[in-house]
């Protein structure tokens, strides 16, 4: 947030980072501050606290969902902040997430398929967050719901937070900067960025790359990147995850599980599973399987991908609705409506 502020870079929502109160005197008066800030984002339509350290992925609060008001996130920011000594609140943005992920040499980037990945453990987006549940992108290498300028703006913040974190380090970054946007109906905005591939993005991604990746991995060495234009087949990908009942709060490890019958044009991928010294197949606490369908339509990918998931014997479960239809229709008139109400 602070170097896309200090450089002037648009993408951020309204945000405040609030650091620790220096002496025990201040604490009331600072802590109103940060209550107040709380209440003004709220009447503005909420607002989000992140802890700023590793939190294995639990440290994002956002209200309606894990926080009730301005009383509930002080509470959690004065955890934060007497934990880490800083805490970053925002306003809470509504719309529709997707992960844009970009190769770099550091100079140019080379866009990969956009994507859209599920958080949630269950079916219409409930229950508790995830590693990610499976994810889907569209035939055209984009999501049905953006528009081309939303890739525009996703790469233009990109190309210049390369910049930015080149002007400010005196470092080259070269590598996989995933951009986690927000298309909201004011324009898209980001959300964060890991320096790795996504995890299930990674597998929407790589069934469907025409270049040779060892040739990719040369050029983002020899800062070539520009010279090599990164062709992608114009298939649509789906990705659902087979997951451990109970996962991933309460995930049954160590089950027997086995696959018949995986459909052809369906690739399994192999993930937290473990092979007992009988050979067989064991269930461990995270994602087991993911189940990849590629095809020249959503529809026939999400088919392959269903009948990929359902081929599995054991106490294992997944999202049904991954890349349907339905769930797609529901994302593409989410965003329509946004995007009226603001005309
Ligand atoms: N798709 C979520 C992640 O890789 O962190």
């Amino acid at each position: 947030r602070d170097l896309l502020q200090k450089n002037d870079i648009n993408g951020n929502p309204e945000f405040v980072v609030f650091k620790k109160w220096s002496e025990e005197s201040l604490k009331e008066n600072f802590l109103h501050t940060v209550k107040n800030y709380l209440e003004q984002l709220n009447n503005a339509g909420g607002f989000v606290i992140k802890a700023d350290g590793l939190t294995g992925g639990k440290g994002v609060k956002v209200t309606g969902d894990h926080l009730a008001g301005a009383d509930d996130g002080l509470h959690y920011a004065k955890e934060c902040l007497e934990k880490d000594g800083h805490v970053v609140i925002e306003e809470k943005l509504i719309g529709e997430e997707f992960s844009a992920m970009f190769l770099t040499d550091g100079k140019s980037l080379a866009a990969l398929p956009v994507v859209q990945d599920h958080k949630r453990a269950f079916e219409d987006d409930k229950g508790p967050n995830t590693g990610g549940m499976g994810s889907y992108s569209d035939e055209n290498n984009s999501l049905p719901f953006l528009k081309p300028e939303d890739l525009e703006t996703a790469r233009e913040i990109t190309q210049q937070v390369l910049k930015a974190v080149n002007r400010e380090t005196g470092e080259i970054f070269k590598g996989v900067l995933y951009g986690g946007f927000i298309a909201t109906a004011r324009g898209v905005r980001l959300i964060e960025y890991n320096v790795r591939f996504g995890d299930p993005e990674a597998m929407n991604i790589f069934p469907i790359l025409k270049t040779d990746f060892v040739e990719v991995c040369r050029a983002i060495i020899s800062g070539t990147l520009d010279k090599l234009p990164l062709e992608f087949e114009k298939k649509a990908t789906v990705v659902k995850y087979a997951v451990p009942e109970g996962y991933p709060t309460n995930p049954k490890s160590n089950e027997e599980i086995k696959l018949f019958g995986v459909p052809e044009g369906c690739r399994v991928y192999y993930a937290s599973v473990n092979l007992d010294d009988e050979g067989k197949l064991k269930t461990s606490t995270s994602r087991a399987l993911a189940f990849v369908g590629v095809a020249e339509s959503l529809q026939k990918a999400e088919q392959l991908a269903e009948v990929g998931a359902k081929s599995i014997e054991g106490p294992l479960f997944h999202r049904r609705d991954i890349g349907t239809e339905v769930l797609v229709d529901r994302r593409i008139l989410h965003m329509k409506k946004l995007r009226e109400e603001t005309k």
